[in-house]
Formats: C-alpha cells, sequence, structure tokens
C-alpha cells in the first residue's frame, strides 16, 4: 500500500521511495503564501488548519511517497516553559537555561501537552486527508541538539558553548538531558497515539561532538526514547539522523531499534554501501546545494547517489534540509527520475 512502508520494512521494491527533508518550506512559494497568511512561524507551527495545509503542499505538488508533519524540533522547548522565538532572517532565538534553579522550575514535564495540543490535532487533521498510501513521519529533536539550542540560546558552529558547558557542569547537563529526553518520550507517545505512522529523530548537532560524546549524549539518550517507546509501540518504525558523525555512524547501525539511518552529504557512500547498508536501511543523502543548480548538474549526481546504494533498498532523501532557493522545478525533475526507476 506504501512504498515508504513497504521499504521500511524489507519487503520487495521496484524503485527508491522518496521525500525530503524540510519539503515543505520557504523554496515553495504556496508555503510563503500561507507562512504570510499565519503571522509569526511559531504561530504556523500551532495552527493545525494552515499547518494541515503546508504539509499537504508538496505532496499535492510533487507527489512524494510520504509526509512530514508540520512542527518544529523547538516546540517542545516552548511547551517545557521556555522563551522561544524565530526571528525574521536570523532563525532561533531561546532565553538560555543554565542554572539548576532555573532547570528545575523553568523545565516542567506534566504541563507539555497543554501547549503541543495543536500539533497533534495537525496530527489527526493530515491523517484524515492524505492519501492512505502516504504516511505521516511524526518527529523530535535529539535532547543532544535540543540542549545545545537550550543552553547556548541559538544555533552555533562547533557548539561549543554547549561542550564546554557539558564539561564544566555535568550534574547540571545530565539533569537537562534527562528532562528532554523524557519529555521527548511524552511528546513521541501522543504524536504516535494520534496517528503519526513513522516517527524521525534529528540529533542536528550531532557532528559537533568528539567520538565519545557521540555515544555518551547522541545515541545513549536516543536509544532510550526508542527503546521506551518500541516497549509500548513495537512496530513503530524510527529513522534516526546523528548528523555529521562521520565513522560512529557504525555504532548506530548497531542498535537493533533503530529502523532506518538518515545519512548527511559527507559520509563517503561507498563506505556507507560498504558498512552500513548490510545492517540498516538507510535514508538519503544528495547534498541538497545541487537543487539549485542546473537540471542536468542535478541529475549526474542524482545517478551517483543511485548506483552507489542500489544494491540495497534505500529511501532517497537530501543529506539535509532543502535551502530557501531550491529550483521547483529541479524536484520536478527529481521525483520524476525517481519514479520512474525500475530495478526489476
Ligand atoms: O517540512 C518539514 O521538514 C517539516 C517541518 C520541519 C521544520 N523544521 C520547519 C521549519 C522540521 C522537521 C524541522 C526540524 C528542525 N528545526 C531541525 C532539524 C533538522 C535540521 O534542519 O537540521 C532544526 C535544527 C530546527 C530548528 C530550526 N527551525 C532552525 C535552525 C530554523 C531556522 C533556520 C532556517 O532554516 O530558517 C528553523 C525554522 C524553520 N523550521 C523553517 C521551517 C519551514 C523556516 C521558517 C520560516 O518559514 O521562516
Amino acid at each position: 500500500m506504501s512504498i515508504f512502508l513497504d521499504c521500511i520494512q524489507k519487503k520487495k521494491i521496484n524503485r527508491p521511495p522518496i521525500w525530503l527533508m524540510r519539503q515543505a518550506g520557504r523554496y515553495l512559494s504556496e508555503y510563503r503564501e500561507t507562512r504570510k497568511q499565519a503571522g509569526s512561524f511559531l504561530d504556523l507551527c500551532y495552527n493545525s488548519d494552515l499547518a494541515t495545509e503546508v504539509t499537504l503542499q508538496p505532496i499535492e505538488k510533487f507527489g512524494f511517497d510520504a509526509a512530514i508533519l508540520f512542527a518544529d524540533i523547538l516546540l517542545i522547548l516552548d511547551a517545557l516553559g521556555v522563551k522561544v522565538e524565530f526571528i525574521e532572517g536570523v532563525g532561533p532565538k531561546i532565553e538560555p537555561v543554565r542554572k539548576l534553579e532555573d532547570i528545575n522550575n523553568l523545565l516542567n514535564v506534566e504541563n507539555i501537552h497543554e501547549k503541543l495540543g495543536p500539533v497533534y490535532k495537525t496530527i489527526t487533521m493530515l491523517k484524515s486527508s492524505l492519501p492512505k498510501n502516504v504516511p505521516l513521519i511524526g518527529f523530535a529533536g535529539a535532547p543532544w541538539t535540543l540542549s545545545t539550542y537550550l543552553i547556548n540560546g541559538r544555533g552555533e558552529a562547533g557548539s561549543i558553548t554547549t561542550k564546554k558547558f557539558l564539561l564544566s557542569n555535568p550534574a547540571e547537563f545530565e539533569k537537562i538531558i534527562n528532562i528532554l529526553t523524557e519529555a521527548t518520550i511524552e511528546y513521541l507517545l501522543m504524536q504516535i497515539k494520534h496517528g503519526a505512522d513513522v516517527i524521525k529523530i534529528f540529533d542536528s548537532w550531532a557532528g559537533a561532538l568528539n567520538a565519545d560524546m557521540v555515544l555518551n549524549y547522541s545515541l545513549k539518550p536516543i536509544k532510550r526514547i526508542v527503546e521506551t517507546i518500541k516497549e509500548k509501540y513495537p512496530n513503530i518504525p524510527f529513522i534516526v539522523f546523528p548528523r555529521a558523525v562521520n565513522t560512529t555512524y557504525s555504532y548506530f547501525s548497531n542498535i537493533k531499534e533503530f529502523d532506518v539511518l538518515a545519512i548527511d552529504q559527507f559520509l563517503d557512500r561507498d563506505w556507507v554501501a560498504r558498512e552500513i547498508q548490510p545492517k540498516k536501511i538507510i535514508q538519503g543523502n544528495l547534498d541538497p546545494i545541487f537543487l539549485t543548480l542546473e537540471k542536468d548538474v542535478l541529475l549526474m549526481e542524482l545517478k551517483k547517489v543511485i548506483n552507489s546504494f542500489k544494491k540495497h533498498p534505500f529511501i532517497f532523501n537530501l543529506g539535509h534540509g532543502i535551502t530557501p532557493d531550491a529550483k521547483v522545478d529541479n524536484v520536478k525533475s527529481m521525483v520524476e527520475y525517481i519514479k520512474e526507476i525500475d530495478f526489476r
């Protein structure tokens, strides 16, 4: 019924399923229009009608094989009681939380569902409006990535502030990671309860960690989240995206509860085909820059991705989110190309 779920469940498929990270976003004029109507980015995330509308836009326009809930990984910080803003043209801005006192007073796991109610409602609405063969991906940020925003207040190259914090304030850091892990479990359980078919966990800043830290602060909390949720929902597939963790991807491929590993554009594809694909279904890894270039340049790269990964089933996607300057015609050509593949 769904080529995306068939791929994850290792059933036979004749072409890779395709969807794109940030497929609902600023490269689409329809999105920019709805976004204007909503007011701020957060208003859009919490408006179930409009969030449903923007989730559906790329499905209707391109025929992707999966939809991803329109929301943001930082909503959970907002729901925990932290001040979160999205500054036009700059990005997220969070009031940093670092002191034990603030951690204890500010972060309140029990109350998150009240604020996140509209997100659950969006999921319900999407489940009744999506075509039956298009599953819905729910998602959350990994505790490490959320902690970088919580502790530093914004994204930072190398996450230096948060790394220094974790090494200098281990008790506070551990408390923060535990709260974020608990809150994420609660949040994802509710997304599944409302109808999310697959869950993706984004650890976008995992690449800032050294290898030991990747295991302790990226892999370990993600594993706890997935294991806890699978006790209740053993059949919900998880896509895990530890971005830019280099060869420590191997450790992620050894975790049986992770169903799919999303692969960034920095990894050597031959290494992935050799070391990771025999153990895990992968998703990725076209560099999003190719969607901003000429069609023939894009198609050349696209063929390289397919040739590298085609010995095993894989989900076609980008190595990171699509950028606002991506060309809509390129996305169309790419989906057409993928849908015409026939491995038989
Ligand atoms: O289509 C989809 O992918 C679903 C919705 C989605 C968004 N953000 C919408 C969004 C998802 C899954 C995310 C995840 C997310 N958000 C991540 C993890 C993935 C990644 O990109 O690494 C991160 C780190 C964030 C935090 C975040 N949100 C940042 C750093 C920014 C600003 C940078 C930017 O790209 O503008 C956002 C804003 C954001 N989230 C936009 C969208 C469509 C653009 C906001 C706008 O309309 O102005």
